[in-house]
């Protein structure tokens, strides 16, 4: 059968196969995908605001997770959340430079774009094929950072002049009394992500904990309509919990690397014995740090480990402040923070970690549930 077109000629049936094809294939390619994929790639604001409004229009749930890239289970399992309870996830991908001191690791923060791609991919199918769940990988959010700083990047001085969100006292204490910008940095990043991506939910994970009550509060104090979710902390078998930052680790280090949750876990078993008082249940993890780096220190060079405890804390879980006693009807926060310094005397052939083994900063905690029948 021929059909006519536009001005009445006929056309053979060829030509309007290739016709259709042609036109589904822009319609296709008139926006960036994710290879083997229908995840999006948006990487200005404006697109972001194109995508988003029908979605406003159609009343579908938007959930976002932030992160910056460099993917493992424990993003996943925050995104396999927001499918589970959105009808579009979005994930950004930013390396916000903002959250960086001046002398740390911005420079070698993994970027593995190609790789974190394959994940998305491979998760969005996975999503797919499971039938609990609300939504899949709408979309990738990876802008540049003239996107994301319209008036030109602030600086990541700590005088640094721009507009920024300041939350203080909590962004001074604990991970922000060594990172003085990093709070600061982490806010206005997100302030502006949730600004761009509008979410109705948004999932951030337990490990960074006190990033996690920062982002509640920051939801809480400018009013903003959005649900906060936390998703738990993802470990290794032996109890590392997962972060882009294990990569610099090497064979050495990895194995000592658990000192740090093996600490809190023994803070946490005084309070599920009945301890209160934070000096029972600190020693408890203060006994473990320097029983093994003791152990560590007794060791040849080329064998040793060596670490700094920058804090092991117990706070209070709404405003980060250090407690003297935990409140069985409220529970607390056991927190550290431990620097693995380089290996010395490297071994020819050693796995010394990505970037030739930097000092690595690993952070963890244990929540303290309220006691139940109080
Ligand atoms: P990033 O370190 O990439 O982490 C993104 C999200 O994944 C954060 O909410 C973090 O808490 C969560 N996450 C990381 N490791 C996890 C683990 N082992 N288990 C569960 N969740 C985990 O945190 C950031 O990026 C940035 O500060 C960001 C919020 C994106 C702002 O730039």
């Amino acid at each position: 059968m021929f059909a006519l077109n536009l001005r009445g000629y006929a056309i053979s049936p060829t030509f309007n196969r290739t016709f259709i094809r042609t036109m589904a294939s822009a319609r296709r390619s008139a926006y960036e995908t994710i290879p083997s994929s229908p995840i999006r790639v948006m990487r200005t604001v404006e697109a972001v605001r194109r995508w988003r409004k029908p979605q406003y229009l159609d009343h579908r749930i938007v959930g976002l997770v932030p992160t910056m890239g460099a993917l493992h289970e424990g993003h996943l399992s925050l995104i396999r959340a927001a499918a589970r309870e959105t009808h579009h996830v979005v994930v950004s991908i930013y390396v916000n430079p903002a959250q960086f001191g001046i002398k740390e690791d911005l420079a070698s923060y993994p970027v593995t774009w190609d790789e974190d791609c394959k994940v998305l991919a491979n998760l969005d199918r996975e999503l797919a094929d499971d039938g609990g769940n609300l939504g899949r990988i709408s979309a990738v959010f990876a802008p540049t950072t003239s996107e994301m700083y319209p008036s030109g990047f602030p600086g990541q001085e700590v005088d640094s002049k721009g507009s920024f969100v300041v939350m203080t006292p909590i962004s001074e204490l604990l991970e922000g009394g060594t990172r003085p910008t990093f709070f600061r940095g982490v806010a206005t990043v997100c302030l502006k992500l949730f600004n761009i991506v509008q979410p109705e939910k948004v999932y951030f994970g337990q490990k960074d904990v006190q990033q996690s009550v920062i982002i509640r509060k920051l939801v809480r104090d400018f009013t903003l309509p959005i649900d906060v979710v936390i998703g738990s902390t993802v470990r290794d078998s032996d109890g590392l919990a997962l972060s882009s930052r294990n990569v610099y680790l090497g064979e050495r280090r990895r194995k000592v690397a658990t000192t740090l949750y093996h600490a809190l876990k023994a803070a946490e078993s005084q309070y599920l014995k009945g301890a209160l008082d934070r000096e029972s249940i600190l020693k408890a993890a203060k006994t473990v740090t320097t029983d093994v780096l003791n152990q560590q220190l007794s060791l040849a060079p080329e064998e040793r480990v060596r670490y700094e405890v920058d804090y092991i804390s117990l706070a209070d879980p709404l405003s980060m402040e250090e407690m003297s006693v935990v409140d069985p009807k409220q529970g607390g926060v056991l927190s550290g923070a431990i620097k693995m310094l380089p290996v010395e005397s490297a071994q020819p052939g050693e796995d010394l970690g990505s970037n030739d083994g930097p000092a690595v900063r690993l952070i963890d905690n244990i929540i303290l549930k309220p006691s139940s029948g109080i």
